[in-house]
């Protein structure tokens, strides 16, 4: 990589200069929105290749509506986003959380059989909202278990669902069947606080809730009552707001496993998502068409 290329802003002489000649722009996290004023300045420009997931942050529908391609990685960060889902779930059901807890608090024996007499991944149900692209995955790695897997998605038909092998139910059915309800639905005005008091209160006493997609799918006030209460407990990889104050709640209930948006790409596996932008970028070189593409028609029911 050149390093003359690297654009940390779009204003400075160096980075218009870039941006006068470029064809393609490899985007990453934090990249500064590429409103009209920018597009001006980048008459050549053909495609926007995002080493990310989300383009909305960064792209504006100018770009869409003067024909540039997008492409995401979106399909990339979903990979770990299923692993760390999969790996929670399976642990969650067996009571893992839970047990480690006990177990340590109390400094010696805890007596399974007597004590959690209902734990395991045999026979249980998990629910999936959303077949995004990691609800999608999840659904895949969840296969070899003798679980049964509901999905609720309101772009899923039954015969869809039938593909995936999985059940399509409504939500409020689904959270009513669930031991663990695990979130990958995108942040849209209509699944803000989807999972709200009432809808809470649907989901089976000592249900997990997963959410590893935005704090704002859930009416946070209402999931911290059920988990104070002791009915419900959580793997929460996301809150809003993100980061929690130093004196939130999600930081000392015992029945709550906090992690800082840690599902998603990190450490080694930001090289994935610069793996997929190249390989995108060099069949879009070779002519050949997009493998991620991003259509604007598709942007209202994304991440
Ligand atoms: N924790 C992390 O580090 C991390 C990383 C990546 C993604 N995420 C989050 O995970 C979620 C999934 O991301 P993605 O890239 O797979 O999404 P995506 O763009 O693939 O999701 C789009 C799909 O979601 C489904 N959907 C839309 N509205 C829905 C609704 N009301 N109810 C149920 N399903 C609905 C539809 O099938 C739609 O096609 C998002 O919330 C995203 O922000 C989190």
């Amino acid at each position: 990589v050149d390093p003359d290329v690297l654009l940390v802003d779009f204003g400075s002489p160096s980075a218009r200069a870039v941006l006068r000649t470029a064809q393609v722009l490899l985007t990453g996290w934090g990249c500064p929105r590429i409103d009209a004023a920018v597009l001006d300045g980048a008459p050549a420009l053909r495609a926007v290749v995002h080493a990310g997931g989300s383009v909305k942050g960064h792209l504006s529908p100018e770009t869409f509506a003067r024909g540039i391609a997008v492409s995401t990685a979106a399909e990339a960060n979903a990979i770990p986003v299923a692993e760390f889902t999969l790996a929670v779930v399976l642990l969650a059901n067996k009571g893992a959380f839970d047990i480690a807890r006990t177990y340590r608090e109390r400094r010696g024996a805890v007596d399974l059989l007597a004590e959690f007499p209902a734990i395991g991944n045999y026979g249980r149900t998990v629910g999936v909202v959303g077949a995004s692209r990691v609800g999608r995955r999840v659904i895949e790695l969840l296969r070899p278990f003798d679980l049964d897997v509901v999905l609720t998605d309101p772009y899923v038909d039954a015969a869809a669902a039938r593909e995936l092998r999985v059940r399509s139910v409504e939500l409020d059915e689904l959270l009513a069947l669930s031991d663990v309800v695990t979130l990958h639905a995108p942040a849209l005005p209509e699944t803000h606080h989807l999972l709200d008091r009432r809808r809470l209160a649907l989901m089976r006493d000592g249900g997990v809730l997963v959410n590893t997609a935005r704090g704002g799918l859930v009416e946070e006030d209402a999931l911290l009552d059920e988990l104070r209460a002791g009915r419900l407990s959580a793997v929460v990889d996301v809150t809003d707001p993100e980061v929690p104050p130093p004196h939130s709640p999600w930081y000392s209930l015992p029945n709550v496993v906090l992690t800082p948006h840690l599902a998603g790409s990190a450490g080694r596996e930001v090289h994935r998502l610069a793996e997929y932008a190249i390989a995108e970028i060099e069949r879009w070189a070779r002519g050949e068409p997009l493998r991620h593409p991003v259509r604007p028609q598709d942007l209202a029911r994304m991440a």
